[in-house]
């Protein structure tokens, strides 16, 4: 069985969520494998909307098998918030069918901590959602982490917490001008958790592995988009994890040689939130439609999100790092009322035309987006159900974003409902 990953194309937001609830009901099991609750995928249906941070988009699927990989960063305060709140909307969280890795590392308060103390001191802000992401994927490279299976072992736990805050502490108080944080305090909170999380943990690569030799499909959701990734996106405005798609692999604990299928979620045209070059972002009444039409305002933070047309150079980049099967176009219905729209194909750079984001420091801030423009439609495409009852202009937009990439655009999506997709 070929199982599929489905990763975000830019900067995040893409509509992932969405497009994972969707396919959802052709797997038997949905894997997070990298990111924390910096993530929010939305996905609408039946009249309802939910938010997920870090629970699999999967989850509203009743009997799919839910998992969150070693890859993953979790909040053990915001993941029990977040069970919650589900449940209450009649959602079966229970362990049975959501799994927690051992090695999955946990978001620590002094990590929240850190996070803020960083954003409020620094001069070039990132703008991180301030959920503690960085400080724990440091602290698993620094490999003084707490990871979800150290609370087996309370001792073990302690003696990292308190090995950790020693040297937090005198980051607290000697250079952020901020209490410190008491680690028997972190401790026992933590321990007060643990008998609800306890119970989700488990060996995942087994789990998903044993759902592979039972001849059951799985798919891996990414979080964020291939531009934030800590490798190959737009350094150091970008987020600490891998995002592009060979990390499913790593990051769930399984070879990526039973993965075939990589289905990358471009949004027909471009958001940012936070800092960071954006090449094609739009300051005049365009963007500031796109914003409003879209709606794009962030599901985690709420923040106002930077919108712009669509960037290919930036798409070719996440091809060739993840050689997607196919693509899924996600919030063509926005674009429904302009004139002309935009598509940037190249970028002018020092003189020249270049194809991919340059790897200088500074170079995507310098580049002059190069644009073909093609005409509008003014036809409302939210309940368009197949390819030919788009409108033609709209058609060729798609058309031609499909020969710029030479990928397959396979799924198309016409808002933000479950039912407001079709495959072409
Ligand atoms: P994710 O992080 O990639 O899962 O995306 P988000 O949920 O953060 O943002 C995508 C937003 O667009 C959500 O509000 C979705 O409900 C919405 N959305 C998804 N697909 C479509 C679409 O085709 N059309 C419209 N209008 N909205 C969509
Ligand atoms: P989903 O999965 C959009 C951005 C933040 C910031 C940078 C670093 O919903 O697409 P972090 O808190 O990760 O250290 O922030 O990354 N960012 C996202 N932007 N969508 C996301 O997730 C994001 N997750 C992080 O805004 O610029
Ligand atoms: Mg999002």
């Amino acid at each position: 069985m070929s199982h599929m990953i489905v990763v975000g194309a830019q900067w995040g937001d893409e509509g992932k969520g969405k497009i994972v609830d969707l396919l959802t009901s052709e797997v038997d099991m949905v894997v997070r494998f990298q990111g924390g609750n910096n993530a929010g995928h939305t996905v609408i249906a039946n009249g309802k909307k939910y938010v997920l941070h870090v629970v699999p988009s999967g989850i509203l699927h009743p009997g799919k098998m839910c998992v969150i990989g070693n890859g993953v960063v979790l909040d053990p305060e915001g993941f029990l918030e977040e069970i919650d709140a589900l449940a209450a909307l009649g959602l079966d969280v229970s362990p049975s069918r959501l799994k927690i890795s051992y090695r999955t590392h946990f978001i620590m308060p002094y990590h929240r901590a850190l996070d803020g103390a960083r954003e409020g001191h620094a001069k070039d802000k990132i703008g991180t959602t301030g959920r503690g992401i960085g400080p724990c994927y440091e602290d698993k490279k620094a490999r003084v982490g707490v990871r979800a299976g150290d609370l087996t072992d309370p001792e073990v736990l302690k003696s990292k917490i308190t090995h950790a805050l020693e040297e937090k502490n005198v980051l607290f108080t000697q250079l952020y001008g901020l209490p410190v944080m008491d680690a028997e305090a972190v401790f026992q909170k933590l321990m007060a958790l643990a008998p609800r999380i306890l119970p989700y943990l488990a060996d995942v690569s087994s789990v998903i592995l044993d759902a592979h030799a039972a001849g059951k499909r799985i798919m891996f959701e990414g979080a964020q988009g291939v531009m934030l990734d800590i490798d190959h996106g737009t350094y150091p405005f970008v987020t600490s994890s891998n995002v592009a798609c060979d990390n499913a692999a790593l990051g769930s604990g399984i070879s990526s040689g039973i993965i075939g299928e990589r289905i990358a979620i471009v949004k027909a045209y471009t958001t940012r939130v936070g800092a960071g070059p954006f090449p094609t972002e739009l300051f005049d009444k365009t963007g500031e439609e796109l914003r409003s039409r879209g709606g794009e305002f962030g599901a985690t933070t709420g923040r106002p999100r930077r919108c712009g047309w669509l960037d290919i150079a930036v798409l070719r980049e996440m091809a060739r790092l993840c050689g997607p099967t196919s693509i899924a176009l996600t919030k063509v219905d926005v674009l429904s009322g302009m004139k002309e729209v935009k598509i940037c194909v190249a970028y002018e750079y020092e003189g020249r035309v270049v194809q991919y984001p340059p790897q200088t420091p500074r170079g995507l801030d310098q580049v002059k987006p190069v644009y073909e423009t093609m005409p509008g439609w003014s036809e409302d495409l939210t309940g368009c159900d197949r390819w030919e009852s788009l409108p033609e202009n709209c058609r060729r937009y798609i058309d031609r974003i499909q020969e710029l990439l030479g990928v397959k655009i396979d799924y198309i999506s016409v808002g933000p409902d479950r039912k407001q997709t079709f495959r072409r």
